[in-house]
């Protein structure tokens, strides 16, 4: 090899939950009988009506470029959810879309983090958080959470990691990997804390919609209610909502050089988002919103279930998740234990063990810096969630 690569590449890891996603593929390709739970996508297909706008635009020669932030008439779109659902109103100029929220998020730190700045990002997190911030030259800063409280801050411990370099924090209610909701007051307190510092909130809720215990609520709308000043840039995905992993339509709603600095960024890497998603997704925002309520309802039936198969399980305990689709259940009393010959030494390898004797993928805990824990989707049929936890139980009574 006569080139040498990147320093940002040594400095990012890989997306482990998409290897292991890989790996559940490769399994099933050599006709194994695998139960895959580490899956971050709804199984259900994308809702009729919304494939139907797609086509459409496909028909109609609505091919091409869009606009680089975004089709004016989606934007619209967007402002208009945004007021009725998020009470939180916005003009399209403070609006950006992306080719998924993914995009979003890694287009705000780009647009707003350096070379010797800090972000502090709450443990358990999701896994690509850290490698946004890094890819951004900055640092992050892993600050606890309180797993009996919904996974909520743990402001003690950001009180001791404070200093004069950060310059941002991103907050993800619902949460992946946890499914935790925090509370409003939580959420307040952290506002408070960002606004005397001058740091910029960067709010995930692409979850937003799969709240089985209560009502959701966007920071930004805190923020505002309770005149808090703090720069929030609420960043929403089209993806789990609607059930549209594939078709990469995320956006980002905030101040607006924010949103012109991320815009200028994303020109220069993809244009724009697809158009043929963006027309799709002025239909997903807009039409008929049944489809959600009824995907929300089989999300929370299985969550019931598999909250209680876990429970049952020997040494295991799980709290039960307010949001999203996954489960986060301690398998802790396992740790330092011989499966198959093997001591456990953490969730790596009890998520391997319980891979290689019962067919069965999860995603570690350490992955997301929760030692002791391990992920479970429930975004998959109750008759899977049964027989996979019943694999799971198995291979558990085997361990010494
Ligand atoms: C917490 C979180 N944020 C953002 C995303 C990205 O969503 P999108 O498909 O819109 O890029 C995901 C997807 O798994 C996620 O779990």
């Amino acid at each position: 090899m006569s080139y040498k690569l990147a320093n940002r590449v040594h400095k990012v890891q890989p997306s482990f939950t998409l290897q292991m996603a890989t790996r559940a593929a490769e399994m099933r390709a050599e006709g194994i009988d695998v139960i895959n739970f580490s899956v971050g996508e709804p199984d259900f297909n994308t809702p009729s009506h919304i494939i139907a706008a797609g086509k459409k635009a496909m028909d109609d020669g609505f091919t091409k470029y869009t606009a680089g932030p975004g089709m004016i008439e989606f934007r619209k779109a967007i402002c208009e959810k945004l007021e009725r659902e998020n009470g939180i109103t916005y003009e399209p100029a403070d609006i950006l879309v992306s080719n998924g929220e993914k995009q979003s998020l890694y287009n705000v730190c780009q647009a707003v983090f350096d070379q010797g700045d800090e972000v502090v990002v709450f443990r358990p997190y999701w896994v690509s958080f850290p490698e946004f911030v890094r890819l951004s030259d900055a640092e992050p800063i892993l600050v606890d959470t309180i797993s009996e409280h919904n996974f909520e801050p743990d402001f003690e411990d950001l009180e001791k990691k404070f200093s004069p370099n950060i310059k941002g924090v991103i907050l993800n209610s619902p949460s992946n990997p946890t499914g935790g909701i925090w509370g409003e007051e939580a959420i307040i307190k952290l506002l408070h804390i960002a606004k005397k510092n001058n740091w910029i909130v960067i709010s995930d809720e692409c979850y937003e919609r799969l709240v089985y215990d209560g009502e959701f609520v966007s920071t930004e709308k805190l923020n505002r209610e309770h005149q808090i000043g703090a720069d929030v840039i609420t960043c929403l995905s089209l993806s789990k909502t609607y059930a549209m992993t594939g078709w990469r339509i995320g956006y980002a709603a905030g101040p607006r050089d924010i949103i012109n600095a991320m815009s200028k960024i994303q020109g220069q890497a993809t244009s724009c988002a697809n158009s043929i998603g963006q027309k799709a997704g002025i239909e997903a925002l807009s039409g008929d919103q049944s489809c959600v309520e009824e995907m929300k309802v089989a999300f929370k039936e299985r969550r019931d279930f598999i909250i209680d198969l876990l429970n049952d399980l020997p040494g295991v305990t799980c709290a039960i998740p307010g949001g999203a689709f996954y489960a986060f259940p301690d398998f802790s009393p396992y740790l330092g234990k011989v499966g198959n010959g093997q001591i456990l030494k953490d969730t790596f390898d009890i998520s391997e063990y319980i891979l290689g004797c019962a067919n069965v993928v999860t995603v570690p805990g350490d992955g997301f810096g929760a030692p002791g824990h391990i992920r479970f989707s429930y975004a998959t049929s109750t008759d899977i969630i049964e027989k996979g936890i019943e694999r799971v139980r198995s291979v558990l009574e085997k361990i010494v």
